[in-house]
């Protein structure tokens, strides 16, 4: 096969998984079918989102990805990875801050997964359910030992924030910065991330900000599922404390976590999830978004969705 049917059977593929956000720079699936000449256009119908998912599961990593044919790169799938090479045909120029307003108002919002159950008490056993306050909690959380992680950080990072915000992000772990100033998303994604709100008409003290993780696993490796289970009732109880009217996944790792699903990021994005309750969105991590820039038109999509879920009245 040569190059060019290996990327059409790959796209095709991709498409049939349902993954039409698969991007080159800013191109869906769809119109890169189509510039392959794989697609009359307008002859195929669009895809259907995928309906609700009830993946039962423990969490994962994004390379459990069925079905990517032989020798066909997967980058394009991974938010680790560096952007494919340019397309075949231009592609336009998306930046969070302009891009169009959407018509979201009229539109149903597709519903998702649904992790425990509302209005009860969140984590019955957790271990810091009588911490009553954030401050009390980054206490806490400074001095955890229960997983070996604080051996090789230099500080904890608990999550900036109030309780009462509206937003809560939640990303997979503290990197270099993060574990230098004891502060979340401050290095060059958290930049982004500040960004990304600011799409939203919202600023970091609008939002709390935390992670799946309050330690830095050391060289940024994927974090364990030892260290997740002793570090969940640190973010479960700040959930509870916070009691965000939304919840904003950044990236697959903190996605499929919350989520306890294998799900790829791309068929987890677009619907409202249920987190004991809380509405729950997932998007693209900003460090992903700094190395592969079309997903700044997805992110957008999604930061859109939070906002006109924190704007409903019926969440
Ligand atoms: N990446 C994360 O997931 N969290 C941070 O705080 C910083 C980078």
């Amino acid at each position: 096969m040569d190059a060019r049917a290996r990327l059409r059977a790959y796209l095709e593929q991709r498409r049939e998984l349902g993954e039409d956000e698969y991007v080159l720079d800013s191109m869906s699936v769809e119109q890169a079918l189509s510039a392959l000449g794989a697609l009359q256009t307008g002859a195929v119908a669009p895809r259907q989102r995928v309906p609700a998912l009830r993946e039962p599961g423990t969490g994962g990593s994004a390379a459990d990805r069925p079905g990517i044919p032989p020798n066909i790169p997967t980058q394009a799938s991974t938010e680790e990875a560096p952007a494919p090479s340019p397309p075949p045909q231009a592609a336009p120029d998306v930046r969070l801050e302009t891009a169009p307003e959407e018509p979201m108002v009229a539109r149903k919002l597709p519903e998702g997964l649904v992790v425990g159950q509302p209005n009860g008490t969140l984590f019955e056993e957790n271990p810091f359910a009588d911490v009553s306050s954030i401050t009390a909690l980054a206490k806490v959380i400074e001095e955890c030992t229960r997983c070996p992680l604080y051996r090789t950080a230099t500080h904890a990072v608990p999550g900036d924030g109030r309780k009462g915000a509206g937003l809560m992000c939640v990303g997979e772990a503290p990197g270099a910065t993060e574990d230098e100033t004891g502060h979340p998303f401050v290095g060059a994604a958290g930049q982004l991330l500040t960004k990304i709100l600011g799409a939203i008409q919202l600023t970091r003290d609008d939002v709390f900000i935390a992670n799946v993780l309050k330690h830095r696993p050391p060289g940024n490796r994927n974090p364990t599922p030892d260290e997740v289970r002793a570090c969940s009732p640190y973010l479960l109880r700040q959930i509870e404390i916070v009691r965000p009217r939304v919840i904003l996944a950044l990236g697959t790792f903190a996605a499929q976590t919350l989520l306890d699903t294998k799900t790829p990021i791309g068929k987890l994005r677009g619907m409202v999830h249920r987190y004991f309750g809380v509405p729950l969105i997932v998007t693209y991590h900003p460090a992903a978004l700094l190395r592969n820039p079309a997903w700044k038109r997805p992110t957008w999509e999604d930061v859109q969705l939070a906002r006109r879920v924190l704007d409903s009245p019926h969440r």
